[in-house]
């Protein structure tokens, strides 16, 4: 609705939220009732794991966590209203097991530039000079019931952040106070996950944060899946090798599934030396010595990073 006259300035036409591609294609919809069976992570009596198809397309392999598997475990604690913090460096798996999970979700990438507008909503010009409000993902996610992540939530700031705490508190209400102060009710399905990586630079994870997500779960990568997804067992051996350093803090950066996956994709696509030497070059500078040096125990070669030769 135009609402012209008492319109804020809108700082950014953009909204730096991201409604994922499973926000979209199940806009306006309803949440499922916990899924069972077909899109569940187990086949039958076997016990074995079927893969889950992610909205974007690309499978999704279930993993084992709390006797269960990991996708089993979020859509319950979502039926519980149990809020979880999935922690751990980039590249584990964070929200690929969201996206699996649900179906319905929408996502807020934070950063450090993350405002209020970017939960709740914004005005924005129409093109007859005047404004509209269109409502942020928080509040589609609460009238809709739907879940909704808040990726790199301690980029965020805490002033920020604190949008959310009555949503997910007793209440389940917030006011949108730049409009009308109109009420939003949560209905059944809405739900919050946040994710985070305690080692980036300018992580805040406050007290109010923590406490409100009362189920803590740190995603590492899966070596077993990793191998299972044809990555060379040697990439795999000196992966784990820089995880150990990474935990002992003799660098700060080490291989995650993302990378292995990647080194995987140019092994098939060039060759094996050149997949060792791009990922010998996506450390980071101060790391690439540590990097280069489990790589070449591994791989019993010497391993540059990649980079262009002279002239053919
Ligand atoms: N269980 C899994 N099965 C298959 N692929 C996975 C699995 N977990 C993660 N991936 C893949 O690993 C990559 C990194 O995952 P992502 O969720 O983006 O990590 P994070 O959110 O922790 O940074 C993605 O390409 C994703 O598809
Ligand atoms: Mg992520």
């Amino acid at each position: 609705m135009p609402a012209a006259g008492h319109a804020p300035p809108v700082r950014d036409p953009h909204p730096r939220f991201q409604i994922t591609r499973a926000g979209t294609a199940a806009a306006g919809t309803l949440p499922p009732a916990i899924p069972r069976g077909t899109s569940g992570a187990r086949s039958g009596r076997s016990g074995k794991r079927k893969p889950v198809t992610r909205p974007n397309g690309e499978l999704y392999w279930p993993r084992k966590l709390a006797g269960g598997t990991d996708i089993e475990v979020l859509r319950r604690l979502r039926a519980a209203q149990m809020p979880v913090l999935l922690y751990g460096p980039p590249g584990t798996g964070k929200t690929a097991m969201v996206e699996a999970s649900f179906p319905d979700l929408l996502t807020i990438a934070g950063t450090g530039d993350t405002v209020v507008e970017d939960f709740v909503g914004n005005y924005v010009p129409l093109p007859d000079g005047g404004y509209e409000y269109v409502y942020g993902p928080l509040v589609v996610a609460m009238r809709e019931g739907r879940p909704l992540l808040v990726d790199d939530a301690t980029l965020i700031p805490p002033r920020v952040l604190s949008v959310l705490y009555p949503a997910m508190d007793g209440r389940r209400k917030i006011h949108l106070t730049a409009y009308r102060n109109e009420p939003v009710e949560a209905i059944d399905g809405f739900y919050v996950i946040a994710g985070h990586n305690p080692g980036v630079h300018g992580a805040v994870l406050t007290e109010a944060l923590a406490s409100r997500f009362g189920v803590h779960i740190e995603v590492t990568t899966d070596w077993d899946l990793a191998r299972r997804l044809r990555v060379d067992t040697r990439a795999v051996a000196a992966a784990i090798d820089l995880n150990k350093e990474l935990v002992a803090g003799t660098v700060t950066w080490a291989p995650q599934l993302r990378e292995l996956l990647g080194f995987a994709r140019l092994h098939k696509t060039l060759s094996l030396a050149t997949a060792v030497s791009n990922l010998a070059g996506r450390a980071p500078d101060h790391d690439r010595e540590a990097v280069i040096k489990a790589l070449a125990t591994h791989f019993g070669t010497t391993v540059t990073a990649l980079s262009l030769g002279p002239q053919h």
